[in-house]
């Protein structure tokens, strides 16, 4: 099986997670910020990791999966600092496979990611603040040694 690896990360966190998954998946396989990012064409699984910017995949990432269709099968990544399986991270999941003409999903992983300090200290003191920033605090440390094991159990049994 051959696999591809796209993702953007302006902190690292996301960045965190395509390394585990290039480290622990079996077969041939490319990785590549999304800034570089090539053809689909000729893989037979394409990871995109993203981090979430006003509750959908951060803008580099939308335009990619703008490009994928029918023949893309597709595992998505993402970090966020919303709470994971909150109902913010599940429409962000959502967008982003509608982003897609119709790409085949084969899984799904996310996690917290530490927000950058002075970003979370200038959207806290908005007038009214995006409900995610509430679960921000407990992103810090994220992703963990834990969420990272949890990433490399779904790789090894994909
Ligand atoms: C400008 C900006 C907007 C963000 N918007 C959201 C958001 O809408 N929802 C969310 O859960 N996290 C949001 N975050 C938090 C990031 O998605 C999170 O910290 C992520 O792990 C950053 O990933 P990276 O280190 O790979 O860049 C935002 C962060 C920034 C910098």
């Amino acid at each position: 099986m051959k696999s591809l690896i796209v993702y953007s990360s302006q902190s690292e966190n996301t960045k965190k997670l395509a390394d585990t998954i290039y480290k622990n998946l079996e077969g041939e396989k490319d990785i590549f910020p999304v800034d570089a990012a090539p053809s689909t064409k000729g893989y037979d699984l394409t990871f995109v990791g993203f981090w979430l910017m006003a509750g959908k995949p951060d803008p580099k990432s939308s335009e990619f999966l703008t490009k994928l269709g029918k023949d893309d099968r597709l595992f998505l990544f993402a970090t966020h600092g919303a709470k994971a399986g909150s109902d913010h991270v599940k429409n962000a999941v959502a967008h982003a496979t509608g982003l897609t003409n119709g790409s085949y999903i084969a899984g799904v992983f996310t996690c917290q990611g530490e927000v950058n300090p002075k970003v979370l200290e200038k959207v806290k003191q908005k007038p009214e603040p995006p409900v995610w920033i509430g679960d921000a605090d407990q992103a810090v440390g994220h992703p963990n040694e834990d969420d990272l094991i949890a990433l490399k159990k779904m790789i090894t049994e994909l």
